[in-house]
């Protein structure tokens, strides 16, 4: 197995049945234009999400970490007509890029953009007591994990779920000595997990076109 066939198994799936529209793919060209990092979920693993958020009914959802629309489109796709999606971003020009990907993708009605950092956002979002959220995607800063999942604990229904991105980061989970900031982060965030709460996790590995990594979910009892 090699790097090498994890992207021609992306490609295949992506063409075959991952479904890519034309505007999934404008976000992604146009996000690289403008010096966005490409980091992205990839086609399968937004396609991942969509499901998700589709087996779960899901017609609130929150997620940290815009960068330029593309997961959020994803996962817009999957509410209903009424539904709602608000995505926090730290940089105004990560937002404004993905405000023109959004249009494109025919979901900007249902997504609210906040600017700032997202702790700021989500102290905010839990002192406007709005209604609670069924989804949560936590893909932003990730060394600040472990924060952003107790703050959406307070903003996430009985029975709600939780998606972490970039859990993995090429094994550097397991190594108790890693240097990888985030990498620290998912470690606190599996013991803050171990330590027990209500709910029932697992982390999944994945491999594919963005290499070696993998996502956590909690289903909130
Ligand atoms: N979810 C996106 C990728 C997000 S990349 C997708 O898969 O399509 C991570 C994003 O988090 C970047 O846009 C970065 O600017 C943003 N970010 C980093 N630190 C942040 C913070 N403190 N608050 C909010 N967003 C942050
Ligand atoms: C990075 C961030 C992501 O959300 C991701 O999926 C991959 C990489 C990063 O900050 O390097
Ligand atoms: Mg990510």
């Amino acid at each position: 197995m090699s790097e090498q066939s994890w992207v021609a198994v992306d490609e295949f799936v992506t063409r075959l049945v991952v479904g890519e529209d034309e505007a999934l793919r404008a976000a992604v060209s146009e996000s690289a234009r403008a010096g966005l990092p490409q980091i992205a979920v990839s086609p399968p693993q937004g396609k991942l999400l969509h499901l998700l958020a589709r087996v779960h009914g899901a017609r609130r959802i929150l997620e940290l970490g815009t960068l330029g629309g593309y997961s959020t489109i994803w996962l817009a796709r999957a509410l209903p007509a009424e539904g709602r999606l608000v995505t926090l971003e730290l940089k105004p020009q990560f937002a404004e890029i993905a405000r023109a990907n959004l249009e494109r993708a025919g979901v900007a009605a249902l997504v609210e953009q906040r600017v700032g950092p997202a702790l700021d956002s989500l102290r905010a979002l839990r002192e406007e007591g709005g209604a609670p959220f069924d989804l949560v995607f936590i893909d932003a800063d990730k060394a600040k994990t472990p924060e952003y999942f107790s703050e959406a604990l307070e903003l996430t229904r009985a029975r709600g779920l939780v998606i972490v991105d970039n859990v993995v980061r090429d094994g550097e989970l397991a190594r108790r000595n890693t240097d990888d900031a985030g990498a620290r982060g998912m470690r606190r965030l599996h013991k803050l997990l171990a330590a027990g709460g209500p709910w029932s996790a697992t982390t999944i590995q994945t491999v594919g076109v963005k290499g070696y990594d993998g996502f956590t979910l909690v289903l909130l009892d």
